[in-house]
C-alpha cells in the first residue's frame, strides 16, 4: 500500500443525484473520471428518486472498476475512499456511502466525506492544462439542477453561503422552461443550444425583485408557462416556429437575473474574482456573460473544464485529497465517519 502524502491516489465516488461516477486521482491531477448518466429519467421528464437508487446499485461496481482500470491503478494502491455525504436524493447517497464504507473497510484505508456542493467549488482546484486556480478569497457561484448559491470563498474548508435561491434552482427554471416548450429532460443543455440560433430580445420577460443577494427563479416559470399557453391558443405552431427566439430570450433573462445578483455580492465584498461551478456552469450564455465581465469590470473569472461542471467525481475526489492531505492524522485506520472538515464548513 502506498501511504505517502506526497503521492496519494483517490478514489472518489459520486452517487447523489442521477449520475454514478468514479474517479481516481493522483494528487491533484485527474487519472480517470467515469460516469453512468442515468437515462430512464427522461421519459418522466424529471428524476424519480426510487429509479435513480436502483440504476445507482446497477452501475456502481461497473463504474467503479471502471475508473480503476482507465487509471491504472490496483484496489491496493489506494491511500483513501472519498465519498459523496450530501446534499442530495437520500436513497442515492446510500448507494454511494455504502460501497464507499464497505470498500474503505475491506482496504483498511480511510474515509473521507465530501460535501457536493463544496466539491463543485472545489473543482477550481483539480491540476489542469490551461486551467489556472483561483486564489482566496473568491467569489463561488454554485448553480445547477438542485442549488443556486453565491458562496464566499475564504480558504479550502472555509466558506460562506452569502446568497441562494428562495425557492427553484436555476437549472430547475431552464428544465422547467424546457418542458415547456416540449423539450426532453434535462432541457437546460437543449434551451443552451437553441438560444444559439435565437433573438434574445425577441420575447421580453421580467426579472423577478428578490432583497439582497437571494435568487428568485419560481416567478419567471409562471411567467413563461402564461406566456406559452397565451401565444400557443393565437397559434398553435408558436413554439415550432419560434423555437430559438424563445430560448433565446429565457437565457437571456436568466444569465441577467444571475449577473445582476454577482455585480452586487462584488459590491458588496470587494472581490473580484468570480469562480462558477454545477451543472448550469456548463450554459453558453453564462460562460460568455462572464468573460465579458472581466473586460467590462476588471472581474477576474475562472470556469470550469466542461466535464467538471455537470456532477462527477473527480470534484470529490479534489476534496478528498485537500482534506487527506491537510487534516488526516492517522493515514492507515479506517474511520467510519471520515474527517469532518465540514464543522468548519458553513455550507
Ligand atoms: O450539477 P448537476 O449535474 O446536477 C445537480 O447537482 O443538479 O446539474 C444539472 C443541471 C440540470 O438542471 C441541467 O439542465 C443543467 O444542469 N445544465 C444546463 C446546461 N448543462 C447542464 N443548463 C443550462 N445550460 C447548459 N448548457
Ligand atoms: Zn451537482
Amino acid at each position: 500500500m502506498n501511504n505517502t502524502a506526497t503521492n496519494c491516489y483517490i478514489l472518489a465516488i459520486e452517487s447523489s443525484c442521477d449520475d454514478t461516477a468514479a474517479a481516481v486521482l493522483n494528487n491533484e491531477k485527474v487519472l480517470s473520471n467515469v460516469v453512468a448518466t442515468q437515462e430512464i429519467h427522461e421519459q418522466y421528464g424529471g428524476v424519480v428518486p426510487e429509479l435513480a437508487s436502483r440504476a445507482h446499485q446497477q452501475n456502481i461496481v461497473p463504474v467503479v472498476t471502471a475508473a480503476l482500470r482507465k487509471a491504472n491503478i490496483d484496489k491496493n494502491e489506494l491511500n483513501a475512499i472519498a465519498f459523496t455525504s450530501g446534499p442530495g436524493l437520500l436513497g442515492s447517497l446510500l448507494v454511494g456511502t455504502s460501497f464507499a464504507k464497505s470498500f474503505a473497510l475491506g482496504l483498511n484505508i480511510p474515509l473521507i466525506d465530501v460535501n457536493h456542493m463544496q466539491a463543485h467549488i472545489l473543482a477550481h482546484f483539480i491540476e489542469e492544462e490551461g486551467f489556472e486556480k483561483p486564489s482566496f478569497p473568491f467569489i463561488a457561484l454554485t448553480i445547477s439542477g438542485g442549488h443556486t448559491q453565491i458562496v464566499r470563498v475564504d480558504s479550502y474548508f472555509t466558506m460562506s453561503v452569502i446568497g441562494e435561491t428562495i425557492d427553484d434552482a436555476v437549472g430547475e427554471a431552464f428544465d422547467k422552461s424546457a418542458k415547456l416548450l416540449g423539450l426532453p429532460y434535462p432541457g437546460g443543455p437543449l434551451i443552451d443550444q437553441w438560444a444559439t440560433k435565437g433573438n434574445p430580445k425577441a420575447f421580453p420577460f421580467t426579472k423577478p425583485k428578490v432583497d439582497g443577494l437571494n435568487f428568485s427563479f419560481s416567478g419567471l416559470k409562471t411567467q413563461i408557462m402564461y406566456f406559452i399557453q397565451k401565444n400557443v391558443q393565437k397559434d398553435s405552431s408558436f413554439i415550432e416556429n419560434h423555437k430559438a427566439d424563445i430560448c433565446a430570450s429565457i437565457q437571456y433573462t436568466i444569465v441577467n437575473i444571475i449577473l445582476d445578483k454577482v455585480k452586487k455580492a462584488v459590491k458588496e465584498t470587494g472581490i473580484t474574482q468570480i469562480a462558477i461551478g454545477g451543472g448550469v456552469s456548463a450554459n453558453k450564455g453564462i460562460r460568455n456573460a462572464l468573460k465579458q465581465a472581466e473586460k467590462n469590470y476588471g472581474w477576474k473569472t475562472f470556469l470550469p473544464k466542461f466535464e467538471y461542471t455537470t456532477d462527477n467525481a473527480a470534484m470529490i475526489g479534489i476534496v478528498g485529497y485537500l482534506k487527506y492531505k491537510n487534516e488526516l492524522k492517522d493515514k492507515t485506520q479506517y474511520k467510519d465517519t471520515g474527517i469532518h472538515a465540514q464543522s468548519r464548513l458553513k455550507l
